[in-house]
């Protein structure tokens, strides 16, 4: 579908693409595809099979079967909801090691462009704009201090009554950012038609108002009003 729009923002956890982009997509009327998701969801495929975070052919397979469903910020894995499940801890780890796999990431790849449907996709990730959608009318590459993030992600699970601790969470994120930057395979880094949008000192409406802005410059249909 390369006439359908696509706006990819990528960057660290718990810089907020995830939020932003929903609410792009929101304010657009447009798809979101959370590709992070799926990597958690053959995380924890894998921790329920018992299959090994270096068993790439065995974790090949699992993203090759994938029974997901998405709807409404809710997610299944076959017949069971796992919208809460696949944001542990333990799985957040996982879907950093699967996603190291070639393998892995190319089973994922079709999945992932099938969400480009009119009238249009926004998509976040690692390599949204690099690999899964080169094409994509807009790249953003969001980014926060490890510091800010690590102060965002703590709020969050405290939010939903959960006991967390800032300096271990600072560890977390400064381990998976080096481990999704250092990989051979779609390593997390900014292309170089991405713009650079850091958010340590925006709110959550300015970064998604910077994103609207960069959409409505880009030329194409469907960019009048909004
Ligand atoms: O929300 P957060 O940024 O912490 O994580 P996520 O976007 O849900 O992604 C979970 C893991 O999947 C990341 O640590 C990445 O290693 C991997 N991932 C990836 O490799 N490529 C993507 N397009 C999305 C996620
Ligand atoms: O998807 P990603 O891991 O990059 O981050 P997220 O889950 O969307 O955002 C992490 C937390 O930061 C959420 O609780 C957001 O509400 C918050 N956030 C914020 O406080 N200010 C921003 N400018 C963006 C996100």
């Amino acid at each position: 579908q390369p006439d359908v729009p696509v706006i990819a923002i990528d960057g660290p956890s718990a810089s907020g693409k995830g939020t932003v982009a929903q609410r792009v997509a929101e304010r657009l009327g447009f798809h979101y595809l959370d590709s992070g998701a799926l990597y958690r969801l053959v995380a924890l495929a894998a921790l329920r099979a018992g299959v090994a975070w270096d068993d790439e052919a065995g974790l090949e397979r699992l993203a090759q079967e994938l029974k997901v469903r998405f709807d409404a910020g809710r997610v299944w894995l076959g017949d069971e909801e796992v919208t809460d499940a696949i944001r542990s801890e333990e799985v957040s780890r996982g879907a950093s090691s699967v996603a190291q796999w070639p393998a892995v990431r190319e089973a994922l790849l079709d999945r992932q462009r099938a969400f480009r449907q009119p009238p249009g996709l926004v998509a976040d990730g690692r390599d949204m704009g690099s690999v899964v959608f080169p094409d994509a009318r807009v790249k953003i590459f969001l980014t926060a201090s490890p510091e800010v993030r690590a102060q965002r992600r703590y709020k969050q699970l405290m939010e939903k009554g959960m006991s967390a601790n800032i300096q271990t969470l600072l560890q977390d994120i400064r381990a998976r950012d080096a481990r999704d930057s250092q990989r051979s395979a779609a390593p997390l880094q900014k292309c170089a038609d991405a713009s650079l949008l850091d958010t340590s000192d925006l709110t959550i409406d300015q970064a998604v108002e910077a994103v609207l802005k960069q959409y409505r410059a880009s030329s194409g249909p469907g960019v009048a009003g909004g």
